[in-house]
């Protein structure tokens, strides 16, 4: 063991592994973590030097790892990481997700697979190998990032919002599971917020990528708070509490084609 991983793994400080910390909700969680006296495991498929830099000035040790996450050989050098650390994971966010704009029928399969592979199967099986951690020592927190958008059909998003219908139901499955364990599960389910997001996914000219958004470090505060009184669910923002509650009445007919207007290529540049 190097002299750098001996003080990691003697350090006394709870411990956080954050997903998609290079950038957006993910990078803001990670500070939120820093700032609440955690040290950190990050991973990101872009280079993380910067964001280290940032939590590491806050006074976090920070152990970081540029890796694809849609992959199980991604998944597996995070966790190898995180074992290398020697230290129980106190905290996880498994972040890390894109989306993918445009109709379906005209999308690439390598491009919507891969957003499957990030925010589904990445995600999973992060969850599984923490988790199976956490139950052991019989505690940990989990906040898994899904979305109001798993709430509507995401007509020209229709993969992406599945994949966060996917987790948000996934999440109170697991919570439930992983009742009097000592492990919460928490799913902070963001509204449009103002990230990489909209650009990445190719919905620059869309109402949703054009129109007002909410600011990453808020949303960040609403899921780390939520996670850390262990609540069930917690969607950022009234607005989107609003919605969160019309999708619940509202015929799937409807919200597929209020989603339409929403993310139709060309419908921002109406606005
Ligand atoms: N922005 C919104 O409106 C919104 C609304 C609801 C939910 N969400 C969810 O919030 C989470 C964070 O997104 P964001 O809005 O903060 O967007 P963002 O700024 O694009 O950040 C996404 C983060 O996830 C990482 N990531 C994505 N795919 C990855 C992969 N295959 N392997 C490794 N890292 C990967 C990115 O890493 P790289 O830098 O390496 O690419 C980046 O750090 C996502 O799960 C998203 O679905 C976003």
């Amino acid at each position: 063991m190097s002299d750098e991983q001996s003080e990691f793994a003697t350090n006394r400080r709870p411990l956080a592994v954050v997903t998609g910390a290079s950038s957006g909700i993910g990078y803001e969680l990670a500070r939120l973590f820093a700032e609440n006296g955690y040290d950190l495991v990050i991973a990101a498929d872009r280079p993380l030097a910067e964001a280290e830099q940032a939590f590491t000035a806050q006074g976090a040790q920070v152990r970081s790892l540029q890796a694809d996450l849609a992959t199980e050989d991604g998944l597996r050098q995070l966790y190898a990481l995180i074992q290398s650390s020697s230290r129980p994971v106190d905290a996880l966010a498994a972040n890390a997700g894109e989306g993918l704009g445009h109709a379906f029928l005209d999308q690439d399969f390598a491009r919507w697979r891969h957003v499957v592979d990030t925010n589904i199967t990445g995600t999973c099986l992060l969850l599984q190998l923490v988790g199976r951690d956490m139950r052991e020592r019989g505690r940990g927190r989990i906040l898994i990032t899904g979305s109001i958008a798993g709430l509507m059909p995401g007509t020209f998003n229709a993969v992406y919002n599945g994949t966060k219908a996917f987790l948000d139901s996934f999440s109170w499955a697991l919570r439930n599971e992983l009742k009097d364990t000592g492990v919460t599960v928490t799913c902070l389910m963001p509204g449009a917020t103002e990230t990489e997001f909209f650009h990445r996914a190719g919905m620059d000219d869309t109402k949703a990528g054009a129109g007002k958004k909410d600011n990453p470090a808020d949303v960040a505060r609403t899921g780390f708070d939520a996670m850390m009184k262990g609540e069930g669910d917690v969607v950022h923002g009234a607005m989107n509490k609003m919605r969160a509650a019309m999708a619940a009445v509202t015929p799937e007919s409807r919200l597929a084609d209020m989603h339409r207007g929403m993310a139709e290529p060309g419908s921002g540049e109406e606005n």
